[in-house]
């Protein structure tokens, strides 16, 4: 069996910081893909994005004790260090940050990063305190390694909202740049928690792919009212036994305050439970310009 070369793992803060420094002294443009690992083809795309903006490109994996609540997933999120090293070295990562939770969270810590009012609805309504995690490790990374450019998935539309809100808010010199999902074939969209579905889930899962369909399809048609929009995506999740729905809703892009008429870019919001396992998924919707009735959709 060949030996595949490793990618170099920066274990400290201070190595890292050393390492960003030398790069931007050199005048290279820094990008940082940030992860908890468990990687998927929508981290890897993350990754050739970066690639194509900036060398180096440095993924960290850190799975951040502070984003999951006491009766969430943190003990058993996958963990897959020497796979997910592999397919960073493949996939071009110039280095990997990895560092221990007592380094980035020694003892005494006491300083968080809050957005107001935005972490608190949908995802931050349905799970406290998970988007104060967020924002606060995303911070310390941004802070540690101080990128040119930071890469996020559209598939969480509200994280990549915070997080840039956050940068603009706190003068931060990183551009956020926020890139679509990858679907598998049936359209579910990649996750690092799509593992924990068993063979029947996996099938009832691909719902939430076809809610979002069945809400563009009324678009298209010129329907605009969000209440008739939601309830096309209940009747949707509602078809599937194994769908319990958390949310379902229409938000304006930039507030994630719900609209009632689809005018201005938006987003077409799920959140449901097959299972035990919470997926979310979106559709990104905006006019075609200014003054147009017509939608460009974004899966
Ligand atoms: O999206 C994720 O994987 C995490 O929330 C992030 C941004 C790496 C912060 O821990």
């Amino acid at each position: 069996m060949p030996v595949l070369p490793t990618v170099e793992t920066i274990r400290t803060i201070a190595w890292m910081k050393e390492h960003t420094r030398q790069a931007r002294a050199e005048s290279r443009i820094v990008g940082l893909v940030p992860t908890m690992g468990a990687l998927h083809a929508g981290h890897l795309s993350l990754v050739e994005r970066a690639r194509r903006d900036c060398s180096p490109v440095i993924a960290s994996i850190f799975v951040n004790p502070k984003q999951f609540g006491p009766n969430e997933d943190f003990a058993k999120y996958p963990r897959r260090f020497v796979s997910d090293s592999e397919n960073l070295q493949r996939a071009g990562v110039d280095s990997l940050f990895a560092p221990e939770p007592a380094d980035i969270y020694p003892h005494g810590f006491s300083t968080y990063v809050n957005v107001d009012g935005l972490s608190d609805r949908l995802e931050g309504r349905s799970r406290p305190g998970h988007f104060r995690g967020v924002t606060t490790v995303v911070m310390k990374l941004l802070q540690i390694v101080q990128p040119n450019y930071a890469y996020f998935g559209r598939k969480d539309a509200q994280q990549s909202r915070l997080i840039t809100q956050m940068t603009r808010d706190l003068n931060v010199d990183t551009e956020i740049v926020v890139c679509p999902p990858v679907r598998e074939p049936d359209g579910l969209a990649l996750s690092s928690r799509n593992i924990y579905l068993n063979a029947d889930e996996r099938k009832a899962a691909t719902v939430l792919y076809g809610a979002l369909q069945a809400a563009k399809s009324e678009l298209a048609a010129g329907v605009r009212d969000a209440l008739q929009l939601q309830a096309v995506l209940h009747g949707a999740l509602g078809a599937e036994r194994q769908a319990r729905v958390d949310y379902a809703e229409i938000v304006d892009a930039e507030s994630f305050e719900p609209v009632i008429r689809v005018s201005q870019p938006c987003y077409v919001l799920l959140a449901v439970f097959i299972g035990k396992t919470r997926l979310i998924d979106n559709l990104f919707v905006e006019p075609k310009s200014s003054n147009s009735e017509e939608l460009v959709f974004h899966f």
